[in-house]
């Protein structure tokens, strides 16, 4: 059996902090042989640099996974290109850098860590079905063992890509909406499955932004200056056991870490 711990979107400070001081704690209680986490988020809210990756790896965090983000801070560009461990999603279109799975390897057990984008509501990019169908069926032929990161806005896609890789992942995650759903569940073909596993960063605010700002938008519809906000920092995500000989998921469970 292998345990996975899936962290939600680190957001800004406030979400490294809370990894870094909640994950010892999670580690400790589920002994996870991977942990994954969604990074896109973790430089002020808004990308991922070098530094903070490498910080976020220091904390025992394997892989960090992207989204719509992950280019916002420029040097992730070289970065990402000669560090297997952060990936961006696979459906960007072709000569994006960077990797979009990773391979985690421990004792002969594999386990591959896709990323994939969304496209309900977000900016146009390739199909994620297509892609990730294809994507997944060839890294069954390294390992049964697949999670995939779904980074999408709009629920009903990401119940849709449950259902489409259901018995060909082990687990489909949803990230990017940053509220965790309490809808996780094992699909009768094998794969752990959850709409969004949540945030990791300060719930004092909309989505890790400042709440004053985001209302002043809202009720002005003016631009304002959007911070990643402060008080009330918990770690979200979720605990999932796969049978690493089928690939099929024992268990998913959902957690939210308050300090
Ligand atoms: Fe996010
Ligand atoms: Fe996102």
């Amino acid at each position: 059996m292998i345990r996975i711990l899936f962290i939600g979107d680190i957001v800004g400070k406030p979400g490294r902090q809370i990894v870094q001081n909640g994950l010892p704690h999670l580690i400790e209680e589920f002994a996870p042989n991977l942990v994954i986490a969604n990074g896109e988020n973790a430089a002020g809210g808004s990308g991922l640099t070098p530094q903070i990756a490498e910080e976020l790896f220091s904390c025992g965090i394997h892989v960090l996974t992207g989204g719509n983000h992950i280019w916002k801070q420029r040097e992730i560009i070289e970065y990402i290109n000669e560090e297997p461990r952060v990936i961006r999603p696979a459906n960007y279109p072709e000569g994006a850098p960077g990797n979009y799975f990773y391979i985690w390897e421990k004792e002969g057990v594999k386990v591959a860590v896709l990323n994939l984008l969304g496209r309900v509501f977000m900016e146009p990019i390739d199909c994620p079905f297509k892609r990730g169908e294809k994507e997944v069926a060839q890294l069954s032929l390294i390992t049964p063992n697949i999670v995939v990161d779904f980074h999408a806005e709009a629920t009903s896609e990401k119940v849709a890509m449950g259902w489409f890789l259901d018995g060909k992942a082990s687990a489909v995650c949803g990230t990017h909406t940053h509220v965790q759903t309490a809808d996780e569940r094992i699909l009768p073909g094998g794969t752990a499955y959850i709409t969004d596993i949540g945030m990791s960063g300060p719930f004092d605010s909309v989505i890790g932004v400042d709440k004053e700002a985001v209302l002043a938008k809202f009720l002005t519809g003016l631009p304002v200056r959007f911070e990643v906000a402060k008080r009330d920092p918990r770690l979200c995500g979720v605990k999932i056991t796969i049978d690493e000989l089928t690939g099929k998921a024992i268990s998913i469970e959902r957690f939210q870490y308050i300090p």
